[in-house]
């Protein structure tokens, strides 16, 4: 995908001086205190922040706090903690500006952040005269917010179209990077990794895989879905009955292709959901009417860790059982130590798989770890998210 990139902008010098826009992903997680639970994507967020002061700009920055109602502030919609983890990741302050629409005071050197955008009237709907208004703040729009990708309101995709120079900052360029090399041009065999409670909420990203991994892998709730489709009983275990249809197609159409949908052979079961419930491994033909299936079984797990080790690439969202429970984590752990331990270029996303991945302390060992939710989904979908289209459009010319 050709796209401008904002580190070229600075490797050239155009950046110095000039009044760079950056629209970042700062929408945190917090407590009932307003305190924030977990700031990954405020560190993300840090380089390309860093990368415009030290190349002279002008720098303002600003992102969407959950979803308030637009033209009414409160104040838990504030990015106030914000700004004060930023102060502290980037040792500087970091001034927290309100109604700034109209025009931001901003010198060359520093940097400030902009209230939550989703208060602005019109972000939503991404209303052409408040995107032109963001637009004119600036000399560069700089889209480092991966998170919101899928997203075209005012702050992501309308100052794309109407400012002078629209590019994509060092962290939306890396998840392009990532996502081109797992799915546009992977090493194979690719295989994919979909696991989540209810095949309804993946079915097209399932279909999507379908047409271009080698393996598909399903765990979960998904997992008891195929299993049906394959004629296997699945006791009183999550599942969708009337999907049944959708997933036997899933497998029909992967078989046609000379690929595969590994169907479990053995499970982990309990007669109840919870952590102490006895944990039971049966034979997947063995599940009884009263069973309910949390984890997929040993067999089954050290089946799936042989491929994919032996992958040439790997995408990975969701935990294969319930991991949050340790007795039936083991297929998770199973797999997310194939993952670290393969060649493979693998990427992960989606929030119980980042929970999977620090509970197994893998960080290091996967290729890419992405920071998007519902993008990461979309893309997974086949989907050409509005970002990456307005930025290719712009660098089109
Ligand atoms: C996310 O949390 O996935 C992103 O910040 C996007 O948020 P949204 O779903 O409210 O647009």
């Amino acid at each position: 995908m050709n796209v401008l990139r904002f580190s070229d902008l600075c490797a050239q010098g155009q950046v110095a001086g000039q009044r760079v826009f950056i629209r970042a992903d700062l929408n945190v997680p917090q407590d009932d205190a307003g305190r924030i639970t977990e700031d990954t994507r405020i560190r993300a967020s840090v380089p390309c922040i860093r990368m415009a002061l030290d190349a002279g700009a002008a720098v303002m920055v600003t992102s969407h706090l959950g979803r308030p109602t637009e033209g009414e502030f409160k104040p838990e919609d504030s990015l106030a903690p914000v700004a004060q983890r930023l102060s502290e990741l980037l040792g500087c302050e970091v001034p927290l500006k309100a109604g700034w629409v109209d025009g931001v005071d901003v010198q060359p050197g520093q940097v400030v952040l902009l209230e939550n955008c989703r208060l602005n009237k019109g972000e939503k709907k991404n209303a052409p005269e408040l995107a032109r208004k963001l637009a004119a703040l600036c000399d560069v729009f700089v889209h480092d917010a991966f998170g919101t990708a899928h997203r075209a309101e005012a702050s992501t995709y309308g100052i794309a179209q109407y400012a002078k120079v629209a590019c994509a900052g060092p962290l939306l360029a890396a998840e392009i990077d990532a996502i081109t090399r797992a799915l546009a041009n992977p090493k194979r065999p690719l295989a994919a990794i979909v696991a989540g409670s209810k095949v309804s909420t993946k079915l097209t990203i399932l279909q999507s895989l379908a047409r271009n991994v080698d393996q598909l892998v399903v765990g979960g709730g998904i997992a008891n879905t195929f299993m049906l489709a394959a004629g296997l009983k699945i006791g009183k275990s999550l599942a969708e009955a009337d999907l049944v249809g959708e997933a036997r197609a899933v497998i029909e159409a992967m078989k046609a292709r000379g690929a595969e949908v590994p169907i479990p052979t053995d499970v982990v079961v309990a007669k109840t959901f919870a952590a102490d419930a006895p944990a039971t491994v049966k034979a997947a033909t063995d599940v009884a009417d009263d069973d309910l299936i949390l984890d997929i079984g040993p067999q089954t797990a050290q089946r799936l860790a042989a491929q994919l080790k032996q992958a040439g690439t790997i995408v990975w969202n969701g935990p294969v059982g319930v991991f949050e429970f340790d007795a039936f984590a083991h297929g998770t752990e199973t797999i997310a130590r194939a993952i670290a331990d393969s060649d493979a270029f693998s990427i992960a996303g989606g929030g119980d798989t980042l929970a999977a991945i620090a509970k197994y302390g893998i960080e290091q060992d996967v290729g890419y770890i992405s920071t998007g939710g519902g993008a990461f989904l979309e893309v997974l979908e086949g989907k050409t998210l509005p970002a990456f289209e307005i930025l290719s459009q712009r660098a089109a010319g």
